[in-house]
Formats: C-alpha cells, structure tokens, sequence
C-alpha cells in the first residue's frame, strides 16, 4: 500500500512529460499550491532554488522558475525521470535556467541555495529534511510540503510531528498535500 500514490504520480507525470494536452491538464493542480508556496517564501528572482524530487515531469520547478524568474536546480534519485525531465526542459526552452540532476536528497549538499523546496513524495522525508535543514546557509528557507493526515501512510513520512516547529505554513485545499511547511535556518 505503501508507496502506491508516489508510484501513480510518477506514471502520469510520464505521459505529460510526452504529451502537452496531459501536461497543460495536470499543470492545474500545481499552479494555485505554487502560487502559494511562492508568496509563502516570498522568492525572488535572484533567489537560488533547489527541489529535492522533480519526478519525470517537474511542474513545480517550471512553475518556480515560471512565477519568480529565479535559476532552479532539480534533482530526483531515479536515473529514468532524470532522463525524460531533461528532455522536456529542453522542449521548453528553459535549459539556461533549470537544471535536472540525478542525485539523492540525502547526500546532496543545499549550501549553494536560498530556497530548497521538498516534494510530498521524497523518501524517507524526515531523513531528508534533517539532513539538508543541517547543510544549508543561515537564513535559507526550506518548503516541505505535507500530506494529509490520512494519507500519510501512502508517503514516506513516518512522524509529521517533526514539521511542527515550522515558521509559517501554507495550507492547500482540494489536494492529496495538506500543506507546505516553511522553515527559516537560523
Ligand atoms: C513523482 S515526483 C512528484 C513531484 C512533482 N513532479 C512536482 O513537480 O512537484 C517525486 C519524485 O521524488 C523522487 N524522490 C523521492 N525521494 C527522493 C530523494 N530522497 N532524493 C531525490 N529524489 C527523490 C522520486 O524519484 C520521484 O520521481
């Protein structure tokens, strides 16, 4: 059971990284909760921006970029969706401001960015989170977005009580994310 929802993201997000009606389609549902997490950490286009797990199609890194002008870096630990998330990024024409790596959250190092921004699907999240909330600069912001409570079991979180000293928190209606916490280094 576990697992079943970042395994049907990752086949969906497949087919819009090939076909533009599918993309445009599943697009929607990441435009409002960026939109969101964006006035949530106030980024701004001299802002560096990491995302931990761009998947096969990564509408939330194109949809960063997009809404604040800033470079994103993206990197994801499964060879494959590096592959197809490089292509569409070349499609796009963002190739001077979006990169994809293939790397893992947990041994990738956040010094170099201001604004590092967690999927819901990462795994293991607390994990991940410890480990880059301790190799980022001071006054980084870190966004993690958060399933619903009774989804959890689907993700990789084993204890959201980790996220509760969070600084702010954006709180998304209608989605399997409940909401994205925000974390400042300090
Ligand atoms: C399917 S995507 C969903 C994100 C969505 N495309 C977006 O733009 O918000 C989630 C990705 O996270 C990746 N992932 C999970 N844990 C990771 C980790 N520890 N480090 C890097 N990537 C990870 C998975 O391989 C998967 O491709």
């Amino acid at each position: 059971m576990v697992k079943v929802i970042p395994k049907t993201t990752k086949i969906l997000e497949r087919l819009a990284a090939k076909n533009v009606a599918v993309y445009r389609t599943l697009s929607l549902y990441y435009r409002r909760l960026v939109k969101n997490e964006v006035a949530l950490a106030n980024i701004q286009a001299t802002d560096k921006v990491l995302c931990i797990g761009g998947g096969p199609c990564p509408f939330s890194g194109i949809l960063l970029h997009e809404y604040t002008g800033a470079h994103v870096t993206i990197i994801d630990n499964d060879d494959c969706c590096v592959c197809i998330a490089r292509e569409l990024i070349k499609k796009v024409g963002y190739t001077d401001s979006i990169d994809v790596l293939h790397s893992d959250g947990n041994n990738f190092s956040p010094k170099d960015y201001s604004v590092i921004h967690m999927a819901v699907q990462v795994s293991p999240m607390e994990k991940v989170f410890c480990h880059l909330k301790q190799g980022c600069r001071y006054g980084a912001k870190i966004l993690v977005r958060l399933p619903k409570k009774t989804l959890s079991n689907l993700y990789s979180i084993n204890d959201l009580s980790v996220f509760q000293s969070c600084c702010g928190k954006a709180v998304h209606s209608w989605r399997n994310v409940d909401s994205t916490a925000l974390f400042i280094k300090s």
